[in-house]
């Protein structure tokens, strides 16, 4: 018996990254995913990597009609959706003084109005079908203190911290559990453009950004995508019942609360 044996879920921005390596790792466990992405593209090539258990679901979360279209299909193709990761978010850096207007409402629509708004169509459903649910929130360390390049990234996920607690509260009385991941510095293309950023504010040589927090890490290392399956599959399965509005660190040490 596999943990996740005839659940599905929808996983967003789940075309690379971390939210592919949950993707992967659900199927593994049992379930069907609908990998939910801008990026149709690299949605489909990974759907159909991951084989017949995944489907690509084109969806930008920033726009409403494109999230309701999103689950709309996914409970057509799966019956139902049980698990709801809200995984897609866009990192942005600057100097507080440099901070751009559009640049903050772009970050903040994405990160925090996608994922509530995303966490809304799929309670909605949840509700209506009457099994329950869990919805597990992407936060980060970046959400627990503030950093002096990051402050609209760090305010996104402190944002979501919040958002979390919140509608964990609110939603369990309908069997929904809402928890949070909170990462630390996971290695792959997300943080290949963070360390090309401070590189150029920095003065750092390629690659020395990642050398750098790596080794500040207690663990020893920086995390990968895998490193957070585990508590992604636990967050999700009928073992984690009791758990109600709480962001869990999965970053080697480095934040402890
Ligand atoms: N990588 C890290 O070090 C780290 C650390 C802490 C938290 N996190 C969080 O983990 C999550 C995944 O991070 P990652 O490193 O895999 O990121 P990533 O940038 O590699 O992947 C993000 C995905 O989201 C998709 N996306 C972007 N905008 C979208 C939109 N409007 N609608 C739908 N999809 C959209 C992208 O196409 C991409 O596939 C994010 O919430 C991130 O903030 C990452």
């Amino acid at each position: 018996m596999k943990r996740l044996d005839g659940k599905t879920a929808l996983i967003t921005g789940a075309a690379r990254g971390i939210g592919r390596a949950f993707a992967e790792a659900y199927v593994r466990e049992g379930a069907r995913v609908a990998i939910g992405d801008i990026d149709m593209t690299r949605a489909q090539a990974t759907a159909s990597e991951i084989g017949d258990a995944a489907i690509a679901v084109k969806m930008d979360v920033t726009d409403q009609a494109s999230i309701d279209a999103a689950v709309a299909e996914t409970v057509d193709a799966f019956g139902g959706i049980d698990i709801l990761i809200n995984n897609a978010a866009l990192f942005t850096a600057a100097p507080i003084v440099d901070i751009e207007r559009a640049d903050y409402a772009r970050v903040f629509d994405i990160n925090v109005a996608g994922t509530l708004f995303t966490l809304q169509a799929v309670a909605r459903h949840m509700i209506a079908r009457g099994q329950g649910g869990k919805i597990i929130n992407m936060a980060s360390q970046a959400g627990r203190r503030g950093e002096p390049l990051v402050a609209v990234y760090c305010a996104t996920k402190a944002a979501i911290i919040s958002l979390t607690q919140s509608a964990g509260l609110d939603l369990i009385k309908h069997g929904i559990n809402v928890n949070a991941i909170s990462p630390g510095v996971v290695d792959g293309e997300h943080w290949d453009g963070v360390d090309a950023f401070f590189a150029k504010h920095e003065n750092k040589a390629p690659g020395q950004k990642k050398r750098e927090v790596g080794a500040a890490v207690p663990f020893g290392r920086m995390g990968t995508a895998e490193d957070l399956t585990g508590m992604a599959i636990f967050l999700a399965s009928s073992e984690a019942d009791y758990i109600v509005a709480q962001t869990y660190n999965v970053d080697g040490g480095q934040w402890m609360s």
